[in-house]
């Protein structure tokens, strides 16, 4: 499970109807309210550039950009002004059978920045919905084609796509699943690209174990029977896990599968997205074309919710003539307010060339981080871009991993409180083996860098020694 930050038995702090409020009306998301039964919930009041300050005052260096989102950084007075006007201008109107000008522009710019022919950009409010409707897209656009029995979904081991039905389907986190049992049908697991994990007989080539990692997708696919197989879910870099990016050659060899099966490839890019790895999308990185890309998150940088995917030309020819309608809508999706941040958040990028900024130190980011391979509980540190994933071990030779009462104990039990105690939000998460994931905001520098590694280094020296 995702370890959100447990108290530390600290005095009360703040308004004591405030934390009283909280823990009587709100309910926090993926979190063990028991834990605030005796300690404050951490409130935050403020945001500055990469930093938030909490009700007492103190401050923390984002690292984690609030949750993967916070692209431009906190406190962008322009980009609050620009949900002024357009709320007071025209706060709400749907995209069902209307549009309005903020959702024509960004849908224009959004296609013109997109790979190749991912010219249709279909709006949600969040990633899972980008995710559902992806899959939605995927099963009425074969149906329409003739092709009706096509609605199985492939998905990567521990790959986190969503929590609502339909996304957590495509989500390959048995332990967030089994509660909500029996999910929507069709979502079939295929490996991820962890290198430091992988099996002995590609463990010391990673281009050969990108090859068997691709062709466990053909494999699936196969084994599934490719008239029953819509689409392949694949972000650019996973997430879930702690940062597994693709190795080389691998999305070119998944995209000859999908096409010689006449299967999909979704690029769920709600992290990858917006800068995250120096470019508007991940899988320009790494030189691929999606059928459907999904976003949300960086898309505003959090100003206000937005998600959506963009779609092929092809996708959406046979919804282009006659009767044909894509079944599919959300009230607030493509909302007047978050298309205008949208473009607000577009134009800081280009005002800053924020995509220039992360190519320009990501190598220094690496290397900082790279760092703390010296302390014995790291194992690896991996990623790209503004987006790493730092591996805890037991045994750095033999990479043994900890057990789940060790893992209970380091990461719920200490280090999630120890980091933000000192200063830094960031994501101890051990939903696969443990990892410490650092995401900040794209306006970083060496500064930033230097100041997660000097936390990191003494709160994980200081776990060690707990051990
Ligand atoms: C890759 C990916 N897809 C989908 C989602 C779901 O997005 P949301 O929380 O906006 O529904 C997430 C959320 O972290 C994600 O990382």
């Amino acid at each position: 499970m995702t370890t959100t930050p447990q108290p530390t038995g600290q005095p009360a702090h703040g308004d004591d109807a405030q934390q009283a409020a909280a823990k009587r009306n709100l309910w926090l998301h993926f979190t063990r309210m028991s834990s605030y039964d005796h300690a404050d919930v951490p409130v935050m009041v403020r945001g500055e550039g990469a930093y938030v300050y909490d009700s007492r005052g103190k401050r923390y260096l984002d690292g984690l950009a609030g949750l993967f989102v916070s692209q431009v950084g906190h406190g962008r007075t322009e980009i609050a002004e620009a949900a002024a006007r357009q709320a007071s201008q025209l706060a709400y109107f749907p995209l069902w059978s209307y549009a309005h000008p903020r959702a024509i522009e960004l849908a224009e710019r959004l296609a013109a920045l997109a790979p190749g022919d991912l010219n249709r950009v279909f709006f949600t409010t969040s990633g899972s919905e980008a995710v559902e409707s992806a899959w939605k897209l995927a099963k009425q656009y074969f149906a329409t084609i003739g092709q009706p029995g096509r609605y199985k979904v492939l998905s990567r081991e521990l790959a986190y796509h969503g929590t609502s039905m339909g996304a957590l389907a495509v989500t390959g986190l048995a332990a967030i699943k089994t509660p909500f049992e029996p999910l929507t049908p069709g979502g079939v697991r295929v490996p991820n690209t962890n290198f430091y994990r992988a099996p002995e007989f590609v463990a010391r080539d990673l281009e050969a174990f990108g090859r068997w990692a691709a062709d466990e997708i053909d494999r699936a696919i196969v084994r599934e029977g490719p008239e029953s197989v819509a689409a392949v879910y694949l972000e650019p870099v996973q997430n879930s896990g702690g940062c597994f990016p693709p190795p080389p050659g691998y999305f070119e060899r998944v995209r000859r599968i999908c096409d010689s099966h006449g299967v999909l490839l979704v690029s769920d890019e709600v992290i990858c997205a917006f800068g995250r790895l120096g470019h508007y999308f991940g899988s320009q990185r790494y030189g691929y074309q999606p059928d459907i890309i999904t976003f949300a998150k960086g898309a505003t940088s959090g100003y206000a919710p937005l998600g959506g995917m963009i779609a092929s030309d092809r996708l959406m020819e046979p919804f282009a003539e006659g009767t044909a309608t894509f079944l599919h809508g959300v009230t607030f999706a493509g909302h007047p307010v978050s298309t205008a941040v949208a473009l607000a958040n577009l134009d800081v990028f280009e005002k800053e060339d924020l995509l220039g900024n992360v190519r320009a130190h990501e190598a220094e980011f690496r290397a900082t981080l790279e760092q703390l391979s010296d302390l014995p509980i790291v194992g690896e540190v991996r990623g790209d871009g503004y987006f790493y994933g730092i591996e805890l071990v037991k045994d750095k030779s033999t990479r043994e991993t900890f057990d789940d009462d060790e893992s209970e104990r380091l990461l719920r039990g200490f280090l999630s409180n120890a980091l933000l105690d000192a200063g830094l939000v960031c994501r101890a998460d051990d939903r696969g083996d443990p990892v410490i994931q650092l995401s900040p905001p794209l306006i970083c520098g060496p500064e930033h860098f230097a100041e997660m590694e000097q936390i990191l280094r003494s709160v994980l020296t200081e776990a060690w020694t707990r051990l």
